[in-house]
């Protein structure tokens, strides 16, 4: 996209520098627009000129950035070279910056960005994403919102990038819980409730046997007595459990598609429970495993092999673990789909778990551990709804949606919406999407029903009424483009603030795909709504001559374009009214 622009700066650089074009391309960066000023396009910086040897190191950085712009020429692209703090910076053709970011957005459409020189070297493969993993049974908390919502993220962003994605959900549905689950319905379960509202009360019975299974023997018995037939493979305990797994994901996936949110794969710690056994076989054959006195079996993960540091990965009974079916799982996925790269997402709390399983898969000899990434998240405090506490994932999107349609009730254009429940819940979901993923997503937060469904501000509501505002000139000026597109009419500053900002969309991008952070989008369509509702403000399309309001209409249509590509690779669906 900025190709153009950054290759004859780069071209100019190479003559000087004697450094090839393509290694200097990607030295060229957008300047950030500034609310305050006007700023110039494009900068080199000379501490990277210096970092990558494309320059020696000499008298001071600012004198060697003044020395170096003094070789530099204006020419048909660069109008204006001038030394900055470190940098050299670049004004391009006025013109030329209008047309080639309007025909840009327009020829490249949802791939705009992507198809940039910046992706160039980019290694396409197959990547896994593992992510929202719920327990069945057990509450859905935030901490499963959170790697439903990132998870997605993750993978819409390699999919956009040319990756070949295997999204899956790898449930929590086996262990003790199940024992206790069976023996709770065994009790006090209810066919009719199963199938009115399963999630529900498959967490009602399971929390009622938990209590009682505090003071009552018999049912702890009991749950024993169902795990120990289920590991076993009793058919008719195996038969109760599978209804509960195929009911529970049948709900998830109802909620998911709410959330705009799909699975290739419903995978889960039940398939892993021979295998793990393999494993154990595997890792003792290598000499890997320990018997303690006890006769647990662990793994010695200690520097100086004096097992200060291990992971437990066999119980006295023979039974494998957590980690273990991890272990299992991650050899199997190697063996089907042959990855490139495994992403799992899950609160930080889990960084030691994922960190032992690395490290025991690397003592396994698996050469392709380094293909697997854990990305960690922080927690979430207070998310609650007007009846209590967060049980189901439902109860989230159903407040989301309820509060979105009553703030909505206070404006005027809900009424000419056709179905105002779907708008709401969009919103409230781009809402919930946004005030996740404003920061690092290692910080914890304190949610706040007020806050996130904010419409000013840096908001998901802001995002999606910018579109909407955007979508509604659309719908009424289209019959204001008569002629030609010329970019003279796109020179008032609001247009080319605009216009700068959408020029360093890929380089945004290539942030995100670096650190896999999505804040820098999340500012950067924050910025570009701010910067469109100034626009909007000021640069009229009704009421103008037909050609500078044609070149108003595509300067807002690819903004709009611009911004629900963002808003989708975050995980949204932008809405055209509201
Ligand atoms: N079910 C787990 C939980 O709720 C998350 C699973 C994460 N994935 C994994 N491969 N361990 O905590």
């Amino acid at each position: 996209m900025a190709c153009l622009f950054r290759r004859s700066i780069a071209a100019q650089l190479s003559r000087i520098l004697g450094t090839s074009t393509e290694k200097l391309i990607p030295m060229v960066s957008a300047v950030p627009v500034s609310k305050k000023q006007q700023t110039l396009d494009f900068r080199v910086s000379v501490s990277s000129l210096l970092a990558d040897g494309c320059l020696k190191f000499g008298s001071t950085v600012q004198s060697q950035a003044r020395q170096l712009s003094a070789q530099l020429t204006c020419d048909d692209v660069v109008t204006e070279i001038a030394v900055g703090k470190g940098t050299i910076n670049f004004k391009v053709n006025r013109s030329l910056l209008a047309e080639i970011v309007m025909q840009e957005i327009s020829k490249k459409g949802s791939k705009y960005g992507i198809e940039s020189e910046l992706f160039q070297d980019y290694p396409c493969g197959r990547v896994i994403v593992e992510f929202s993993s719920p327990n069945i049974a057990k509450k859905f908390h935030a901490g499963h919102l959170r790697s439903t919502i990132i998870g997605n993220f993750i993978a819409n962003l390699k999919q956009a990038l040319g990756n070949d994605v295997i999204r899956i959900n790898y449930l929590g549905d086996w262990g003790m819980q199940f024992g206790l689950l069976g023996a709770g319905f065994q009790l006090f379960g209810s066919e009719v409730k199963l199938k009115a509202n399963p999630l529900q009360h498959l967490f009602e019975v399971y929390v009622e046997a938990n209590k009682m299974a505090e003071n009552d023997e018999d049912i702890q018995k009991a749950a024993q007595v169902f795990f120990k037939k289920l590991e076993g493979g009793d058919k008719h305990t195996l038969s109760l459990w599978k209804e509960f797994r195929s009911i529970s994901i049948e709900e998830y996936e109802k909620i998911y598609q709410r959330l705009g949110v799909h699975f290739d794969e419903y995978s889960g710690e039940s398939l892993y429970q021979e295998k793990a056994q393999e494993v154990l076989w595997l890792m003792d054959q290598k000499g890997l495993l320990k018997k303690t006195k006890q006769g647990t079996g662990v793994v010695d993960l200690s520097a100086n092999d004096d097992l200060s540091v291990y992971a437990k990965m066999v119980r006295c009974d023979g039974t494998s673990l957590y980690l273990t079916r991890d272990v299992a799982a991650a050899v199997d996925r190697m063996k089907e789909y042959n990855f490139d790269q495994l992403i799992y997402v899950t609160d930080k709390q889990q960084c030691t778990h994922f960190q032992q399983l690395f490290e025991i898969l690397k003592l396994m000899g698996y050469n392709w551990t380094e293909r697997c990434q854990h990305v960690p998240f922080g927690l979430v405090k207070g998310m609650k709804t007007r009846k209590g506490d967060v049980v189901f994932l439902e109860d989230v999107l159903n407040e989301a949606r309820l509060r979105m349609l009553q703030n909505m009730a206070a404006s005027r254009t809900t009424k000419d919406l056709e179905d105002p429940e779907d708008t709401a819940e969009k919103v409230g979901v781009a809402a919930l999407i946004i005030q996740d993923f404003k920061g690092p997503l290692l910080s914890d937060y304190d949610f706040d029903w007020d806050r996130v469904l904010q419409s000013q501000g840096d908001t998901g509501v802001f995002l999606q009424y910018t579109h909407a505002r955007l979508c509604s000139l659309q719908r009424t000026c289209q019959n204001d483009v008569q002629v030609q597109f010329n970019p003279a009419y796109l020179q008032d500053p609001q247009a080319i603030t605009l216009l700068q900002h959408l020029l360093r969309y890929d380089e945004v991008l290539y942030q995100v795909s670096e650190d896999l952070q999505p804040k820098h989008l999340v500012n950067y369509l924050i910025m570009l709504s701010r910067l469109a509702s100034i626009a909007h403000r000021t640069l009229h399309v009704k009421g103008s001559l037909p050609k500078v309001a044609t070149a108003r209409f595509l300067l807002f249509k690819g903004t709009a374009s611009v911004l629900a590509n963002g808003m989708k690779l975050l995980g949204i669906t932008p809405v055209e009214k509201m």
